[in-house]
């Protein structure tokens, strides 16, 4: 993803088979991320924020016809190519959802794993999505959020003031009701965090998560 001079937080001017072709670029990444996730046979698996849905194709190989796979984007566009991919490669039970992030059509519970990757640059407010993947992640579900190292190469990806730190990302996770399992560097460009979802939401995390500055509108910084 090279966004240039000019960095579009809503993707309005993406052009998308592009960014498919730089998703095919990013495979390897891919991949050892859904191993973080460990995701495999009969999992319910919530890719959030897909993009054309590499990751959710992937996925969907591993889950097999009784699990379940769903790809969930604001762009239609983007969940268009996806669904050409998906028939090409007979993948025929991935689903596709156009929605927000922060307001999603599913019972709680209803996931086993999801990954949010690439996406946290974008949000201008990334609580009230975490809070919602925590609601369609069953207990003990787990999420892989991953993005752009503030400090890595500024010549590719967003820019410097979109970008989240690792630190910022677990501290959003906690506050959401997620313990934080793992966290580390995805060479070249990225970090991952890898949560697990608790019980219930984490108010008490939450307000210590926004004494730390973690708190709604952080995410633009
Ligand atoms: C940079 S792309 C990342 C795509 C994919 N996750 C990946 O790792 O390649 C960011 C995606 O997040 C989607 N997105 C951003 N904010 C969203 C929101 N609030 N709700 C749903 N999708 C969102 C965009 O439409 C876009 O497809």
């Amino acid at each position: 993803m090279d966004h240039g001079q000019h960095f579009d937080r809503e993707m309005r001017e993406t052009n998308w088979h592009r960014f498919w072709q730089r998703q095919l670029e990013r495979r390897e990444q891919i991949v050892a991320w859904l191993d973080t996730l460990g995701v495999g046979p009969g999992d319910r698996f919530l890719d959030v924020g897909s993009g054309p849905g590499l990751a959710s194709l992937l996925a969907a190989e591993r889950v097999g016809r009784r699990g379940r796979v769903v790809a969930l984007d604001r762009n239609p566009e983007a969940l268009e190519l996806l669904r050409h991919q998906a028939r090409r490669r007979k993948l025929d039970w991935i689903e596709t959802i156009t929605a927000d992030a922060a307001a999603m059509p599913f019972l709680s519970g209803a996931f086993t794993h999801a990954m949010l990757t690439l996406v946290l640059h974008h949000l201008v407010d990334p609580m009230p999505v975490m809070k919602e993947i925590r609601r369609v992640l069953a207990a003990g579900g787990r999420l892989l959020a991953a993005d752009y190292r503030p400090d890595g190469d500024l010549s590719v990806g967003p820019p410097a003031e979109a970008r989240v730190s690792a630190r910022q990302a677990a501290g959003w996770m906690r506050a959401a009701g997620f313990s934080v399992l793992e966290q580390g560097l995805t060479p070249p460009h990225w970090f991952y965090v890898l949560g697990a979802a608790g019980e219930g939401l984490g108010t008490a995390g939450e307000r210590a998560a926004e004494g730390a500055g973690y708190g709604a509108g952080a995410g633009a910084g």
